[in-house]
């Protein structure tokens, strides 16, 4: 079973997809820490930020089991990767990769931005998970706070604004809901009745 969840930052895909693949005892893909290992190999090369064939180069060769968990989740990661996911050539260079992990056999969970447009069209379940953008950069400005992290809340809210602006408006594979998903507005939801949600309509798919 392949199970697609996309939605802006925050939103709360992250903690939905790893109770889901936790749920159905299958493998999860955070494709958003691919984006953001490249956008941090970009600059650890010092290269141009605008050298898309570089950054496509450097998304190729990447080694998903050397990402570095604990520099990948700070605000700069996040905002680098949103710029270089605009570039064609960073998102051909890590298709092949969200794809296999997709089609592994008994399935999958992936998140991200495009999982349900263009990784996997096919998904069994895609869900689109949203809230406002003054909860989601809440959630995160709390979440960075509590990991040390320097960051004030009006600078988070303005980073989650530019952020969805830049993934929902690039022309390659945009933020955005298939046609097919279901929408799960987390705004007002507790983690666990989110959670329970997603869980509801993961079972409703699920062969008897
Ligand atoms: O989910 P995240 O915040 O870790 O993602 C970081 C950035 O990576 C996001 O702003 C846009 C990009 N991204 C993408 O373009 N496509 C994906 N499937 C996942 C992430």
């Amino acid at each position: 079973m392949i199970i697609a969840v996309d939605g802006p930052l925050a939103s709360g895909k992250g903690t939905i997809s790893r109770a889901i693949s936790q749920h159905l005892g299958i493998p999860y893909l955070d494709t958003g820490s691919l984006y953001r290992a490249t956008g941090l190999a970009l600059i650890d090369a010092k290269a141009d930020p605008t050298d898309a064939d570089r950054a496509g180069e450097l998304a190729a060769n990447l080694d998903i089991d050397a990402i570095d968990e604990t520099r990948i989740r700070t605000a700069e990661a996040g905002l680098v990767a949103s710029k270089i996911a605009a570039l064609p050539q960073v998102r051909d260079a890590l298709f092949k990769l969200q794809r296999d992990f997709a089609l592994q056999p008994g399935g999958a969970v992936l998140d991200g931005r495009d999982i349900g447009t263009v990784i996997c069209p096919d998904a069994d379940v895609k869900i689109y998970v949203v809230a406002d953008a003054e909860t989601r950069a809440r959630r995160r400005w709390k979440e960075l706070v509590a990991k040390g992290q320097d960051i004030s809340y009006e600078n988070m809210l303005a980073q989650t604004l530019e952020r969805d602006a830049r993934d929902a408006n690039r022309t390659d594979a945009p933020m955005r809901a298939a046609d097919d998903a279901t929408l799960l507005d987390t705004s007002t939801l507790s983690i666990d009745a989110a959670v329970a949600e997603a869980v509801r309509l993961v079972e409703m798919r699920q062969p008897a």
